[in-house]
């Protein structure tokens, strides 16, 4: 379905929860959620209709995320179901690594094809100082075993934060050089007001890649579709088996070409990432369903509001709520 502005909305990005086994500073308060009520939750057989729905109005991509995915007890059965329906291209998780060991084997096996990875740093001391937890090494488990199984697309999202892992973007981009995966560096968004980022931290990565030596932008006409449609602007070492990508969310924000709604764990449709509208969808038949769908992609906003440092997303959810 087009949008008020002639996007095409193709993709649906579905939290499957908000809680989470990291706690990472820019994300989610350091105390964590209120676990919501089960009842408040959508049941499977709701956000497979949801699916459906969505798939009745264009939409062939969906991402899974978070908060975490994997802690979702039936997460297996929640892809392959989604998998499995008619008009699905492309099913995809966004995961903090964490129990990606355990579980890459039955994604691929459940129909997921591609695998976004979050890593900001290498240094276990930092690892544990970001996400509050000491996991560095289970993450880079599950990124290995990733690659093992096979995805079509193994992505890392590192969010890009000055003086904290600023000194370590051309080691992480190097992975790509070794690994078949994408690195993107992303920029830090100021969702979590307690965090307390100073101005430092929001580095446009504009002068980053222009930085990072040898790094070469990859010809738009020679990316697949997919690739063109995506977030990130996409470079490439000549040697590399992998590729490094950019994804400026807050310098230069790519809202008029987004193609992508949200459905939160509780059941609300959001239309943009940073607004503060929502339109629910659980309890609804079909028939509502749908048109509280037609709702949200009419009601798309044309771009986000300013933000920078000290100007917060009007978002009222942190982003464990919303699934990034
Ligand atoms: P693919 O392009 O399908 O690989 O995934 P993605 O980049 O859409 O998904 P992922 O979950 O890996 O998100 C990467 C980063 O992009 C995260 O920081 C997201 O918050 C950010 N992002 C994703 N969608 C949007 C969006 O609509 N607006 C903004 N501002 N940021 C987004
Ligand atoms: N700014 C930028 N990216 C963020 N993510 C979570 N919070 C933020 C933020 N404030 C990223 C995570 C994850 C993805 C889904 O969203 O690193 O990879
Ligand atoms: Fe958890 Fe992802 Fe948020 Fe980190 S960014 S706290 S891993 S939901």
């Amino acid at each position: 379905m087009i949008d008020s502005f002639g996007r095409e909305i193709t993709y649906l990005r579905i939290s499957l929860t908000d809680l989470c086994n990291l706690r990472c500073k820019y994300c989610m308060p350091e105390q964590g959620v209120c676990k919501k009520a089960h009842e408040d939750m959508m049941t499977l057989e709701e956000m497979i209709k949801g699916v459906k729905t969505a798939l009745s109005l264009g939409i062939r991509k969906f991402r899974l995320t978070g908060g975490e995915p994997l802690l979702k007890k039936n997460i297996i059965d929640i892809c392959r179901k989604i998998s499995e329906l008619e008009g699905v291209e492309n099913l995809c998780i966004t995961t903090n690594g964490v129990l990606l060991e355990k579980y890459a084997k039955d994604l691929k096996e459940a129909g997921v094809k591609g695998v976004n990875i979050s890593l900001d740093t290498l240094d276990r001391e930092k690892f544990l100082y970001m996400t509050g937890k000491d996991e560095l090494e289970s993450v880079k488990r599950g990124i290995k075993a990733a690659l093992k199984e096979g995805f079509e697309k193994v992505k890392i999202n590192t969010v890009l934060i000055g003086g904290f892992n600023d000194d370590e973007a051309e080691k992480l981009s190097k992975l790509t050089l070794q690994y078949p995966l994408d690195l993107r560096f992303i920029e830090l968004m100021p969702m979590n007001r307690e965090a307390n980022f100073g101005k430092e931290s929001f580095v446009p990565l504009d002068y980053l890649a222009a930085s990072l030596k040898g790094l070469q932008k990859i010809d738009e006409s020679s990316l697949s579709a997919e690739d063109k449609g995506s977030v990130a602007k996409l470079y490439k070492y000549e040697d590399g088996l992998g590729r490094v990508g950019f994804i400026s969310a807050v310098s230069n924000h790519f809202c008029a070409s987004c193609n992508r709604i949200r459905l939160t764990a509780d059941g609300k449709i959001k239309p943009c990432l940073h607004s503060e509208r929502e339109i629910n969808i659980k309890g609804l038949d079909e028939l509502s369903m749908k048109e509280a769908f037609k709702e949200a992609i009419l009601n798309k906003p044309i771009a986000h509001g300013d933000l920078s440092f000290g100007n917060f997303t009007k978002s009222a959810r942190s982003m464990n709520c919303i699934g990034g």
